[in-house]
């Protein structure tokens, strides 16, 4: 069963914190609460920005972009000559993102790939900065090995929903299968030797990780 992993009030109140977005920003957020697409929101994306941010981030690489909506506050923290390698399955994502990027005078940084994430881990060179992951979640576990390759030391490997609207405390009978990938995925994230890894319950949970040896 679902829960919520911050108490409503508590989300509410830091929604209202929250300072004014551009107006992108309002238009993809209304996009996805209208398609029921699940896009980070205001608090994780402020989150990726300042991670980002924090490690002066030149390079960033996001796993599952949808039309773009987390890319757009990496953007913000990357220098004009920086380097933003979005990924999606689906082509009309792509032509989503572009449009939205251009809104928001990020073109010249970002290129986006048709296709499927795992391939395109196995393919890149790195170093990267930072690596986002949002995929489906049967497939988070594939993720951690050539996300580590990829990354720079003092690189930071982030994932979104790592507690699964609560289910990945749900009982052996009761437990649905992403939320067994997804405890899969923490459990060996966590027990990573070159990782250091914290899940914050903010929203759906994002657990950040650096690479650290
Ligand atoms: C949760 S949504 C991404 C939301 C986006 N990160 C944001 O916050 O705006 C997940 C997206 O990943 C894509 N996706 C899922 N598995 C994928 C895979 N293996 N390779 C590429 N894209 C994938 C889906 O098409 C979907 O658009």
């Amino acid at each position: 069963m679902a829960m919520d992993i911050v108490n409503p009030a508590i989300a509410k109140y830091l929604d209202d914190l929250l300072p004014a977005r551009e107006p992108w920003f309002l238009e993809m957020e209304k996009m996805a609460e209208k398609n029921n697409f699940p896009a980070v929101g205001p608090q994780v994306g402020m989150l990726l920005e300042i991670l980002a941010r924090a490690i002066a981030a030149r390079r960033i690489m996001e796993l599952g972009s949808g039309f773009g909506y987390s890319g757009l506050w990496f953007a913000r923290a990357l220098p004009e000559d920086g380097f933003l390698l979005l990924s999606d399955f689906a082509e009309e994502n792509r032509r989503r993102a572009e449009e939205n990027f251009k809104k928001a005078g990020k073109s010249g940084i970002m290129e986006f790939r048709v296709g499927d994430a795992l391939e395109l881990l196995k393919q890149e060179k790195g170093p990267y900065d930072l690596i986002f992951n949002d995929i489906e979640k049967e497939f988070y576990p594939q993720v951690i090995d050539p996300a580590y390759r990829l990354l720079r030391k003092g690189g930071l490997f982030i994932t979104d929903n790592t507690l699964w609207y609560g289910r990945v405390t749900a009982g052996q009978a009761t437990l649905d299968k992403n939320a067994a990938f997804i405890r899969e995925f923490n459990t060996r994230l966590m027990a990573h030797k070159g990782f250091l890894t914290v899940i914050i319950p903010l929203r759906d949970g994002v657990s950040v990780s650096i690479k650290y040896q």
